[in-house]
């Protein structure tokens, strides 16, 4: 250990933190980076200000005008470095058997000599020149009992802000940790060290990246990237990779799902839980507006992306949103697909990627109609109408974000920072598929439910580098989020049900959806949006007990005259296109049912094959 770095002063360490731990690990993560210095982040108002100005003095950030966009800014981050990158993410777990055949996998000795060890380890040196930001944070609200902290250790100013947006960031946080709490280490570095006297480019980031887990000792090491995904370490490193291994060993699911409230007429309040992978409209789900229809209706929002879900003393399941803050794809939004998430980016943003209006304000594709003029797209060049008409040029990257935090959302439900969580009366899985999934289908029981989640399969999405629109199989859309082997994880929600069920308790309902069916224009045929209340309505009167289906091949679907049609214009023979069940179409995809079987066949629950059986069985007597 480098010991001039042990000395308080170089390290910078204030006076209110007390974790020996801690400080030690900050000295270590200092000496090895060959960090400048060290800067502790308190988590106020006045700090975020400071490195955001911090953040426009070097380029990187620029500040909107305040008239358009009151204390909000834009970064363009460098063209390379705009998703997760899931083929340079790794569970380096012990045995590779327990990454399973869905993760990339080295073993960690292999890894740490990469990054930490040996003679040209990657972190040796990465972060001179550069501040190492100790970004101390909380998951799920602060000493609440089902919340889980970490401390992120990062050379970028423009992660520090975001995560003091979308955490529960600071001082507060090390005042709960207290001198011996337990913390998940993640350690980032945008892997473009400064040699003395050279200048800095506005997005650093180095074209080798890895983004690395090790489930067993619960820490998180990210090289070469300054994306969101890649780079806010309290997300899908913690949040879901590494808290899914907690989740399996100490009986809790940790979900990549939005959680909502819907309140009736009455006052009577239900919650769901829903599963969609990347890009596929959980921000939207979750803020949704009800149409005229459901006058009285209110959908409110406790979370748009992450989801702890906990068995309570009664035996129904908890579940909290880890994070504080929301951090969506902008392009395709605007007041009419989600009007609340608009009225949320008013004022305090954080935009990543989006283009830069003439006026100091920013646009991306589909915000409004026309669109402006003239615009400085998200790669710095001039954009116009005709330009884009003549290139395919685009004035937002398609994966462009937004930072803010929840409490913006004028939907916000109250009991969104509630330690106990909220009850969940319902599970939604839904991918991106334009052909054979049905509008809404709802599993006759758990078991059933497990294997609609598990052999899920969408259209890939510009949130992941690589190619777009394929499908593949997203089971739980947790593919590029699961920590440990996937056939361990149906088979941990297969036993939760199961104690549950023994315990008496009565379970969520799962249901499977699918906005995106197509028809044969090519056109989506289901309008989407706020009109998806509609099948929102349909579920909770299933929780309920209140509404019938008809029983098919895959489940319980809703006849036409099932669903409350008021006020939309939408024909029996539109409903059709959007639920029709296609033997052919399913024969297909039970076979890719098949391929995912055989591909996670070691520990595979044998209820899957079993269930699959019997949809084959069904399926024949069509
Ligand atoms: C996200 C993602 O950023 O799923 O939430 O990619
Ligand atoms: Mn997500």
């Amino acid at each position: 250990m480098n010991q001039p770095m042990m000395e308080g002063l170089r390290l910078n360490v204030p006076a209110y933190v007390k974790h020996q731990r801690l400080i030690a690990w900050v000295a270590e993560i200092a000496a090895l980076t060959q960090a400048r210095d060290v800067y502790w982040c308190d988590g106020s108002q006045e700090e975020y200000d400071r490195l955001c100005q911090q953040l426009v003095d070097a380029g990187t950030f620029k500040k909107l005008n305040p008239a358009k966009r009151a204390n909000s800014y834009l970064a363009c981050s460098d063209p390379s470095d705009v998703a997760r990158v899931e083929d340079r993410t790794f569970i380096c777990s012990q045995k590779k058997e327990d990454a399973g055949p869905t993760n990339n996998w080295m073993a960690p000795a292999e890894m740490r000599e990469l990054l930490q060890t040996g003679d040209k380890a990657l972190f040796k040196g990465a972060m001179k020149g550069r501040t190492l930001y100790v970004v101390p944070f909380s998951m799920g609200p602060i000493g609440s009992p089902i919340a889980h902290i970490g401390v992120e250790l990062s050379d970028s100013p423009y992660v520090a802000v975001n995560m003091r947006i979308m955490t529960r960031m600071g001082k507060a946080v090390l005042d709960v940790l207290g001198d011996n709490g337990a913390f998940v280490p993640c350690v980032h570095t945008v892997g473009a060290p400064l040699e003395a006297g050279q200048a800095d480019v506005k997005w650093p980031c180095n074209k080798t990246k890895y983004i690395v887990h090790y489930p067993e000792t619960r820490e998180i090491w990210s090289y070469g990237s300054g994306y969101g995904g890649n780079a806010l370490l309290g997300k899908k490193c913690f949040a879901l990779r590494i808290a899914s291994t907690m989740g399996r060993d100490q009986g809790w699911l940790a979900e990549h799902m939005l959680i909502l409230g819907l309140t009736s007429p009455e006052g009577k309040k239900y919650h769901f839980a829903a599963a969609f992978p990347s890009a596929c409209g959980k921000t939207n789900f979750s803020m949704l507006i009800p149409p005229k229809a459901f006058a009285g209706w209110k959908v409110t929002t406790v979370g748009d992306d992450i989801a702890w879900i906990k068995p309570g003393a009664d035996g129904r399941l908890y579940a909290i949103n880890p994070e504080a803050g929301y951090f969506g794809v902008a392009p395709g939004t605007n007041t009419l697909t989600n009007f609340n998430c608009m009225a949320s980016l008013n004022k305090d943003v954080i935009f990543t990627n989006v283009a830069l209006t003439d006026d100091g304000d920013v646009w991306w594709e589909s915000m409004t109609e026309t669109p402006p003029a003239h615009l400085i797209d998200w790669q710095g060049k001039d954009w116009t109408p005709a330009i884009a008409k003549e290139t395919g040029a685009k004035a937002a990257h398609p994966n462009a974000r937004f930072t803010v935090a929840a409490t913006n959302n004028p939907a916000l439900d109250p009991d969104w920072n509630n330690p106990a969580g909220v009850p969940i009366d319902g599970f939604i899985f839904g991918g991106r598929r334009s052909t054979t999934v049905p509008l809404v289908t709802e599993a006759r029981d758990w078991v059933e439910g497990v294997y609609m989640a598990a052999t899920m399969g969408s259209e890939t999405t510009a949130a992941a580098a690589g190619q777009q629109g394929v499908v593949r199989r997203d089971p739980f859309a947790m593919l590029p989020f699961m920590g440990y082997n996937m056939a361990d994880y149906f088979q941990h929600w297969l036993d939760l049900g199961k104690k549950l069920a023994d315990s008496g308790a009565t379970l969520p309902r799962i249901f499977c959806v699918n906005w995106f069916r197509k028809g044969a224009d090519g056109k989506f045929v289901w309008p989407g949006y706020g009109e998806n209340m509609r099948v929102l309505k349909w579920m909770l009167d299933r929780v309920t007990g209140s509404q019938s289906g008809e029983e098919h091949v895959f489940g319980v679907t809703p006849r036409y005259e099932d669903l409350n049609w008021e006020g939309l214009s939408f024909t029996k023979e539109q409903f059709d296109v959007a639920t029709r069940i296609d033997k052919a179409d399913w024969a297909a995809e039970l076979k890719l049912h098949d391929e995912l079987f055989a591909q996670l066949a070691y520990h595979l629950p044998a209820e899957l094959p079993a269930t699959k059986a019997k949809i084959e069985q069904r399926l024949a007597a069509e």
